[in-house]
């Protein structure tokens, strides 16, 4: 059986009803055939970054978030803004990959889940590019669910799912990181 290409989704968001989690799950739920999307749950577990805790001292479960990455084709990162700035915990979790060999050049999707937030996209696009990932720009998706109740979010996003926007995105990401379109 053909290996599944595998995305690790990391979401700047920790609260229960998180839009920005909806809709990875949303994308996960419609990834096309031989798509994996996992959605990590490690971002809310990680201590806070100290570099006296690299190396031999790295906490295992940096060493398992790390793995996760290595082991993926790619990532998708959703945030929400917070005070003009990327969230925390989403920072502290990058902070830990920053002086290891599992992010650089890793293909990697921004999904945006409000009209809202330009300035967190626009600090995310700068430190996952210092990183030396690799942001395919084609495959960023804004889908507007902020401040729509949850019957909204969800007829959103199953009108989505229907007009196979949310599988056509995914399968663009694919075929971009396939075909070595990569944007710089
Ligand atoms: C601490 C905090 C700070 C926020 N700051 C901003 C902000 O600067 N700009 C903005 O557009 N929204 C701001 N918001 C609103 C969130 O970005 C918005 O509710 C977001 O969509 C929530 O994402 P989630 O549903 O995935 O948790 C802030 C929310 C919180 C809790």
């Amino acid at each position: 059986m053909e290996k599944p290409f595998v995305l690790y989704a990391l979401c700047g968001s920790q609260r229960k009803a998180s839009t920005n989690r909806r809709l990875l799950e949303a994308l996960r739920d419609n990834a096309p055939a031989g798509v994996a999307i996992e959605i990590s749950e490690l971002i809310g577990e990680l201590p806070i970054f100290n570099s006296d805790r690299e190396g031999e001292n790295t906490p295992a479960i940096v060493e398992a978030f790390a793995a996760k990455i290595g082991a993926a084709d790619g990532l998708i990162v959703a945030c929400p803004e917070y005070a003009h700035g990327l969230p925390g915990g989403l920072k502290n979790a990058l902070d830990w990959l920053v002086s290891r060999d599992e992010v650089p050049f890793k293909p990697v999707m921004i999904v945006h889940a409000s009209h809202r937030g330009d300035f967190a996209l626009e600090q995310l696009t700068e430190v996952l590019r210092t990183m030396s990932l690799r942001l395919v720009d084609e495959a960023f998706l804004r889908i507007p669910l902020l401040g729509k109740s949850d019957d909204a979010q969800v007829a959103m996003l199953g009108g989505l799912s229907e007009s196979e926007r949310l599988s056509t995105a995914i399968a663009e990401f694919r075929s971009a990181i396939c075909s070595g379109r990569i944007d710089r």
